[in-house]
């Protein structure tokens, strides 16, 4: 076996076990047997999130699962509170411009957390913003921001609150009905030590709510 030590953040390393399952026959992916591994793999990602939403997994990296609750969330033109303190924070942001969302950065200084009290400071501010990204553990300047209690700033306006727990969620405490989180997303080859080109990701009934009310979805 390959003894390559990632660094993706940990160090992780996918275990033996899930390296000789993907040396078997491949399967048809459209077919029944698939779908009970995917079942079963969607309801342990539920408990891994702590939530009693159903969860979704991707084939896409993390970045398809930030940009799938962005895009389905939030419509062309509305306006979106993207907490930026350091690189996945931007891409949040890129993401949200990409998709013709107004983007209002919360710029917080590189290798510091947001405070509730900032967050707060800004949904006073506009009362138009439909959602709050933020990175859970900042992985490009390893600072970890407090999700739970700005969940408890954002729960109070009539904003969604997506979270991006792609280097935290398996490391880290994360409660995904407990913060009042609506969307959350991760990616396969961090926490979970799982091979990358994976991403989970998450919906409460507010968010799927604002997904039937997205005007341009995409199949994603
Ligand atoms: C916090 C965070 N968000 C998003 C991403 C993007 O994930 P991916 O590289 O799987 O697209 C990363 C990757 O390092 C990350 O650390």
């Amino acid at each position: 076996m390959n003894e390559i030590l990632l660094m993706l953040p940990g160090p992780t390393t996918a275990d033996p076990r899930v390296l000789q399952a993907m040396g078997k026959a491949v399967v048809n992916h459209r077919g029944d047997e698939f779908g009970e591994i995917y079942t079963e793999t969607t309801q342990l990602m539920s408990k891994t999130f702590q939530t009693q939403n159903d969860s979704y997994i991707l084939t896409g990296s993390g970045t398809s699962a930030m940009e799938a609750a962005v895009s389905n969330l939030v419509n062309r033109g509305d306006k979106i509170l993207n907490i930026v303190g350091g690189k996945f924070g931007e891409r949040f942001a890129d993401i949200s411009k990409m998709h013709g969302i107004e983007s209002k950065a919360l710029n917080v200084e590189w290798g510091t957390a947001v405070t509730p009290e900032l967050v707060e400071e800004a949904l006073e501010a506009d009362e138009d913003i439909k959602a709050v990204t933020m990175v859970h553990n900042e992985t490009s300047t390893g600072v970890a921001a407090p999700i739970q209690e700005v969940g408890e700033v954002v729960k109070n306006y009539d904003a969604l609150f997506i979270v991006d727990t792609v280097s935290s969620l398996g490391g880290d405490y994360v409660d995904v009905d407990k913060f009042h989180i609506d969307a959350c997303v991760t990616g396969s080859q961090k926490c979970l030590a799982a091979p990358p080109g994976l991403a989970a990701i998450t919906f409460n009934d507010d968010a799927w709510a604002a997904c039937e009310k997205v005007e341009d979805n995409n199949y994603y």
